[in-house]
């Protein structure tokens, strides 16, 4: 049996567990902004603007701006990389600004997913080289909390023992590797949409894959209060025939949930992969009126499904800004109350809210 040699301090711990709540208070969270530069090419095409980095900053400068009006809404955002050191038109730093609106910051450290040879196109995630030396940089310059995300492919042949065990060690020591550097870690297991597959089988695959994640936590000694976990929704195949209620979706998310994660982990924040944004905010409802015991957070941490009608309603365009920025507040709005299990679906959803954001073997 192992020891825990040197455990994180009373404090260290206490640092840890607060971030991570105050992340998922009250119906709070977490506008993710942290496509890469590639991710960025591809949503930049879709509104033929240019995606150079003054564009891509001018966007997010709309996105943050708006969060004036969402205190109670956004508890964290995720900057990738080069948005972390980008600034207001007035000067002022994206980090400070949300700082001032008592926003958590957090950033993506992982650097990819690469090919597991042999595996039957399966993935792992890389970027544990230096991984510390940046966590203790991202520390000073304002980061609480950090994203890696590891992917899993639902098919007749996957995802492979090799491939859920892998990802699940990895994801253990970059989560290990954060919490030495005081920050809380999001454990990102995204389970692709890909494929024809039914509920019961997205089921199925999540719990074996919840399941490993949590021991190789366990083994990693990972302080599970100072974490939060981003899983996908248990859902049918994109190309599933057959056609779930949110109760279904709901109710499945839930039992996966319940027979893996342990209580002690604050809050789950649910990635959309590509359902379009009303579908992820009545689903993530349907989760939060499950009639089941939930002893976690249940909430939300979506790129596509925020920013998607915002996009569109921009354009690139200066004059669009505040017609973008209110696409965008819709939808934090309507996640903050799904989050509480609130939301009533109004029918006036924004530009994009019904179309489907997916893409297939998505990147990000
Ligand atoms: P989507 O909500 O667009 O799936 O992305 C969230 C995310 O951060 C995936 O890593």
């Amino acid at each position: 049996m192992t020891h825990q040699h040197n455990p994180f301090s009373p404090e260290h711990k206490k640092e840890l567990a607060d971030i991570a709540h105050r992340i998922v208070a009250n119906g709070k969270g977490i506008l993710a902004a942290d496509e890469s530069t590639g991710s960025m090419d591809k949503r930049f095409s879709s509104i033929g603007v240019d995606n150079i980095e003054e564009n891509r900053r001018c966007y997010r400068q709309l996105l943050f701006t708006a969060n004036k009006e969402l205190a109670d809404c956004v508890g964290g955002i995720i900057f990738f990389h080069e948005t972390m050191y980008q600034k207001t038109d007035d000067g002022v730093s994206f980090v400070e600004l949300a700082k001032k609106l008592k926003i958590e910051v957090g950033i993506k450290v992982d650097k990819g997913v690469v090919p597991l040879a042999g595996t039957n196109g399966e993935t792992t995630t890389q970027g544990l080289d230096g991984l510390s030396e940046r966590c203790a940089q991202y520390k000073k310059d304002g980061a609480n909390f950090a994203k890696w995300r590891c992917v899993l492919k639902i098919s007749e042949t996957t995802p492979s023992s090799l491939a859920i065990m892998e990802n699940a060690n990895v994801l253990a020591r970059y989560a290990s590797i954060c919490q030495q550097n005081r920050i809380v870690p999001i454990v990102e297991p995204e389970i692709l949409p890909d494929g024809t597959h039914d509920l019961k089988r997205c089921q199925y695959v999540s719990e074996k894959v919840l399941a490993a994640v949590y021991k190789a936590l366990s083994d990693h000694h990972v302080y599970l209060e100072g974490t939060l976990l981003k899983p996908n929704m248990v859902t049918a195949g994109h190309a599933c025939p057959t056609k779930y209620k949110p109760e279904e979706v709901g109710m499945a998310t839930v039992v996966a949930l319940r027979r893996n994660v342990p209580a002690a982990v604050p809050g789950v924040v649910f990635l959309s992969g590509g359902q379009s944004e009303e579908e992820a905010t009545i689903h993530l409802n349907a989760i939060n009126q499950c009639p089941l015991l939930k002893p976690w957070a249940l909430s939300f941490s979506y790129g596509r499904a925020l920013q998607a009608s915002a996009l569109k309603a921009w354009g690139g365009k200066k004059e669009n800004v505040p017609g973008a920025m209110e696409e965008y507040k819709k939808r934090a709005k309507a996640n903050h109350l799904a989050a509480q299990g609130k939301y009533v679906a109004t029918g006036q959803a924004g530009a994009a809210a019904g179309e489907s954001l997916f893409q297939a073997n998505h990147a990000y």
